[in-house]
Formats: structure tokens, C-alpha cells, sequence
């Protein structure tokens, strides 16, 4: 009886952890985003003209949630080069190695953006 308590307490705390990552992952970011330099800005128009259709504020969409990834940028770079699944890839002169550097500054910026 009280192996099976546990394993109930235990299933339930699994649920509980995992319910409050995702709904942390899917919670709207407040207020708007003021780049903190004219790099992040850049970085920002151009996520906006070239992943914002399908990550809408880093959010998911047509891809995933990229806001809450925790993988190292290098890591979101090479993804942008080389696609992966349906997300197509980025060749350097579509985006720039310039241009990638400042949407990375910019997606790290905005996801560790104050938040009320
Ligand atoms: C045509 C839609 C589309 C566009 C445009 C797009 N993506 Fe994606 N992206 C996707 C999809 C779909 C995935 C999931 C790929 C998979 O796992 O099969 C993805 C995955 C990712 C991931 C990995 C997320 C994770 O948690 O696995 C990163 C990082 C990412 N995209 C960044 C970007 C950036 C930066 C841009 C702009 C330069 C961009 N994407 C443009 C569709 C898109």
C-alpha cells in the first residue's frame, strides 16, 4: 500500500514539474522588447524578416518554442545554416555571418529580457 502511494505521490510530482516547464515555456513575454544596442536592433529586424513567420516572438508557430532552448548559440547558428526538417536553411548570402552574429545577440537579449 505504501509502494503504491508513492508511486502515485512520485507520477504526480512528475506531472506537476512538467506542467509548470510548460506552461513557463508557452507564458507570453510582457512589455516590449527595447534593444539595448544597435546591434540587438539589427538583430531583431532581421529575425523579423526572416524567422519571425515561423518562430512569432521566439515563440512556436510552424517551429518550436526557441525562446526557453538552452542550447549554446553556436548550436542555433549552425541549425540557421544547415535547416533542419522543415525549417529550410540560411546560406551566407542570404544572412551574413554579421547578420547571423546580431540575431543571435538579439534572441539572447530578448530571452533574457526583464519580465514583470
Ligand atoms: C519556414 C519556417 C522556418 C523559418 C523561416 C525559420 N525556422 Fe527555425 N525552425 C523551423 C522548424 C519547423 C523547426 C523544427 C525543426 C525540426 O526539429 O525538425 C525549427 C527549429 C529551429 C531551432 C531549433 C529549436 C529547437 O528547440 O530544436 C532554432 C534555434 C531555430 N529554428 C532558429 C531559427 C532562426 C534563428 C531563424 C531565422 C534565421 C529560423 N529559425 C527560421 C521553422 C523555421
Amino acid at each position: 500500500m505504501t509502494i503504491y502511494i508513492n508511486r502515485v505521490t512520485a507520477i504526480f510530482i512528475c506531472i506537476l514539474l512538467f506542467e509548470a516547464c510548460a506552461l513557463r515555456r508557452s507564458e507570453p513575454l510582457k512589455g516590449s522588447f527595447v534593444p539595448a544596442t544597435s546591434e540587438i536592433a539589427k538583430g531583431q529586424a532581421l529575425y523579423n524578416l526572416h524567422c519571425d513567420k515561423c518562430h512569432p516572438d521566439g515563440e512556436g508557430g510552424l517551429g518550436p518554442d526557441i525562446n526557453w532552448n538552452p542550447a549554446p548559440s553556436f548550436i542555433k547558428k549552425m541549425q540557421v545554416r544547415h535547416g533542419l526538417g522543415v525549417m529550410p536553411s540560411f546560406k551566407e548570402n542570404e544572412i551574413s555571418k554579421e547578420d547571423l552574429k546580431a540575431i543571435g545577440k538579439y534572441m539572447k537579449a530578448y530571452k533574457h529580457q526583464k519580465r514583470e
